[in-house]
């Protein structure tokens, strides 16, 4: 057993095996995981129960190996929905081209791949199989796929395989694995004790009980905030205004889909925040009136009085500094993003900004990726490539967690962690 708490005791680990002759590794990986604490589900395609039976896990594990999607659990759920939600991390090991090929087509055939692609965990993929076929063009597109899905690629190894040629294509050493999984969950410590609120999607101005005025946020960006500080181990309030995403487990979810329900939502909570990412879209205007009825077709031009929200995040900037938390805005632009960026960073009274471009040939809306650029009152922070909104999301939580520090340390922290005063 380990000698004490580490990154991983208690973690709810998933670890799906499919049949390649490197499945005899996955034996010692589920035992050095379970030697640092965690807790082991095995999940097994048809094919590798081929090369190890599933008694051996279920023997090592105590638990039951699921290796039939249709199997329901003792309680009549569904097994591999069950797993999928109380998984902290699953670990595809070995993961075959055939599993790699499932997997970035979305094809979830067996239990592993549908406890993959159902779970909102994070998924570490350890490939293994023949040179020839890991250096084909078609697993590699799969593999980048896999990685723009934000999954982790341990990368196989060169050597012996199991044709008797030497080459790449050997599942790394079952160490090498636990140490990704392991990285997971350490990197995840750094927003601990926080309290983290984050917006996300778009706002919706009620024209009559059918018809709104809106945007086209899809809450990709928050959501990924948010999950990804939850992740880092900070307490995670999103609220959520209209989303074309699920928000993710583990956070609390407090529903705005109005500016002015949104603006109750954030100054309910940033008092009780130590940061606040201000990522949705919310509408600066809004109908003078909502009609109680359903608005008729007359024949005549239709006139809309429409009326200034608030501006939620430069009302949360004149907070008294003993409340307000550190604040981090969005920009977004159609053009002059630094300019326009910068007017906001100040007259909103934000410690951060992060400009995107939207509108134009690349739309940070909707969009899975992102490209963004921060900035602070010293100007450009960052020269960051276009990334998964996920990836984005990690980069930004190092660059606000510096940040953040920097500041309590400055200005002397609160009992809660928020700053005293401002710089
Ligand atoms: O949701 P996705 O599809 O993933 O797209 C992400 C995104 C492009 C919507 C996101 O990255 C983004 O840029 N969000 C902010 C959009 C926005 O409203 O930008 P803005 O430049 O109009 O507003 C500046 C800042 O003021 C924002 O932090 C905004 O939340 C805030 N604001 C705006 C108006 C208002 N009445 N109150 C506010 O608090």
């Amino acid at each position: 057993m380990s000698d004490g708490p580490g990154p991983l005791a208690g973690r709810r680990v998933v670890v799906g095996v499919s049949g390649s002759i490197a499945a005899y590794k996955a034996v010692s990986l589920v035992r050095l995981l379970q030697d640092r604490g965690a807790v082991v589900d095995v999940a097994m395609t048809r094919a590798a129960t081929r090369f190890v039976g599933p008694l051996t896990f279920a023997s090592l594990t105590h638990r039951p190996v699921l290796d039939d999607v249709f199997e329901l659990d003792a309680d009549q759920q569904i097994a591999h929905v069950e797993l999928a939600e109380a998984a902290d991390a699953i670990v595809l090991a070995p993961a075959t081209a055939n599993l790699l090929g499932e997997l970035a087509a979305g094809l979830v055939g067996d239990a592993v791949t549908a406890i993959a692609c159902a779970s909102r965990a994070p998924v570490i993929v350890a490939p293994a199989m023949d040179a020839g076929m890991w250096t084909h063009p078609a697993t590699q597109r799969n593999v980048a796929t896999l990685r723009e899905f934000g999954y982790l690629v341990v990368e196989p190894e060169v050597g012996e395989l199991a044709s008797g040629l030497t080459g790449i294509g050997r599942l790394a050493e079952p160490s090498a694995v636990l140490e990704a999984v392991e990285r997971l969950f350490e990197r995840g410590g750094d927003l601990e004790g926080l309290h983290v609120v984050v917006s996300a999607g778009g706002t919706r101005e009620p024209l009559d009980p059918v018809r709104f005025i809106g945007n086209r946020s899809s809450g990709k960006m928050g959501a990924a905030l948010a999950e990804t500080a939850r992740d880092r181990g900070a307490a995670v309030t999103m609220i959520a205004g209209a989303m074309g995403v699920t928000p993710p487990r583990g956070v609390t979810v407090v529903d705005a889909t109005t500016a002015q329900t949104m603006r109750e939502a954030v100054m309910r909570a940033a008092p009780n925040a130590d940061i606040l990412v201000m990522a949705a879209a919310v509408a600066d205007f809004a109908p003078a009136r909502a009609s109680q009825r359903k608005i008729k077709r007359s024949g005549e031009n239709l006139q809309i009085e429409l009326v200034p929200n608030p501006d939620i995040v430069a009302e949360v900037g004149e907070m008294p500094d003993d409340i307000r938390p550190f604040l981090i805005g969005f920009a977004a632009e159609s053009q002059d993003l630094e300019v326009n960026a910068a007017a906001k960073l100040r007259d909103k009274g934000l410690d951060l900004i992060v400009g995107n471009v939207v509108g134009g040939p690349f739309d940070a809306i909707g969009s899975d990726e992102n490209k963004v650029t921060v900035f602070g009152a010293e100007g450009s922070l960052t020269d960051w490539p276009m990334l998964p909104k996920r990836q984005v999301a990690e980069r930004l939580w190092d660059l606000i967690g510096d940040r953040y520090r920097t500041a309590r340390n400055t200005d002397g922290s609160a009992p809660g962690g928020r700053r005293r005063r401002r710089s």
